[in-house]
């Protein structure tokens, strides 16, 4: 039914005022413990409750930090750094399966790496990616699919690419108490499509376009949206137009948060970090160089020492020591 007029709401044109979710939907409970919510997340645009347009509304907001995260150390320090969002992005093709682009992501990789990560976060709200083919089959398929990282990957919420096309869907998935983070602009997912990775929404037309479908996922009832690559201005008019947050990747300062894919902050994507990036460790490099002063130490018989060695039992001396950590 709630699909039946979210639809009918943006046929209608209605778009302002239309299905968005409101603050006090109950979709995960607060646990009163640090944990960050679906509604926590939607009540970042506008903390005091006033019109979003207002000074105080822009001025009093606290950003929203993302990142993505694909296994259960990282997942344990970026949740323990306090990031208010942690994304399992299909960016796990490239970032850690050695993929090409995002499309062979199956629905099986992803789950495993959801349940690694579900493992380290606690406070966080957690964030699966819908990947390429969980969703292009049927509204039942999506469903499945969206069922399946919840119930069995403990995510929170799933994360789906592309504007207006998904209006069905999106509904769907809120209809069955699946929150939803849409993505528009550079999806990822359309690269056969797009013939490339590349800033959109850089004509008037495309621009409108580009409106449009952040206007449509919230009509669909979306909880917040990625604007991936597009110029500022445009994620700053949407921004302002929206009711629920914008996440930006590549969309400028002014969206209500930021994503970035970790491996892109941290130094450890190996071929290039896009402009938009900024890195802030260099860990990649301080993993290569451990190797190899592992490698040499073995080498010289540097490695291990007589402290880093097990002992037999010295008769006179005791209990002896077998703890290994
Ligand atoms: O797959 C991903 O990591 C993403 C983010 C970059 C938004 O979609």
């Amino acid at each position: 039914m709630e699909r039946f007029f979210a639809i009918l709401r943006w046929q209608l044109g209605c778009t302002l005022g239309g299905a968005a979710p409101e603050v006090n939907m109950s979709i995960v409970p607060r646990a009163g413990n640090g944990k960050i919510t679906v509604p926590d997340i939607i009540r970042r645009k506008n903390p005091a409750g006033d019109s979003i347009s207002s000074e105080s509304g822009q001025n009093s907001r606290q950003r929203i930090t993302c990142l993505t995260a694909y296994d259960y150390p990282t997942a344990r320090l970026l949740d323990e750094a306090g990031v208010d969002i942690l994304l399992v992005g299909d960016s796990l093709g490239m970032a850690v399966l050695g993929y090409e682009n995002t499309l062979p992501v199956t629905a099986e990789e992803m789950l495993h790496h959801v349940r690694a990560v579900r493992r380290g976060t606690h406070h966080a709200l957690l964030v699966a990616d819908m990947p390429f083919g969980t969703f292009h089959v049927s509204l039942e398929d999506t469903l499945r699919h969206a069922l399946q990282l919840v119930k069995h990957g403990g995510a929170e919420a799933v994360k789906i690419e592309g504007g207006e096309k998904r209006l069905e869907l999106i509904a769907r998935l809120v209809e069955a108490e699946i929150p939803v983070m849409a993505h528009v602009g550079l999806t990822p997912q359309s690269v056969l499509e797009l013939g490339g990775f590349r800033v959109q929404g850089k004509t008037s037309e495309a621009a409108a376009r580009l409106v449009r479908d952040a206007h449509a996922v919230e009509a669909a009832g979306a909880f917040s949206v990625v604007l991936e690559s597009i110029p500022r201005e445009i994620a700053a008019r949407i921004t302002r137009e929206l009711r629920i947050p914008t996440i930006g990747i590549g969309a400028g300062p002014d969206c209500d948060g930021q994503v970035l894919v970790l491996h892109d902050l941290i130094g450890l994507s190996l071929d290039g970090v896009p402009k938009f990036a900024r890195r802030y460790a260099s860990v990649g490099a301080e993993i290569a160089r451990a190797a190899r002063e592992f490698c040499n130490d073995v080498r010289s018989g540097n490695f291990p020492s007589d402290a880093e060695s097990f002992h037999a039992p010295q008769p006179a001396s005791g209990r002896p020591k077998t703890q290994v950590y």
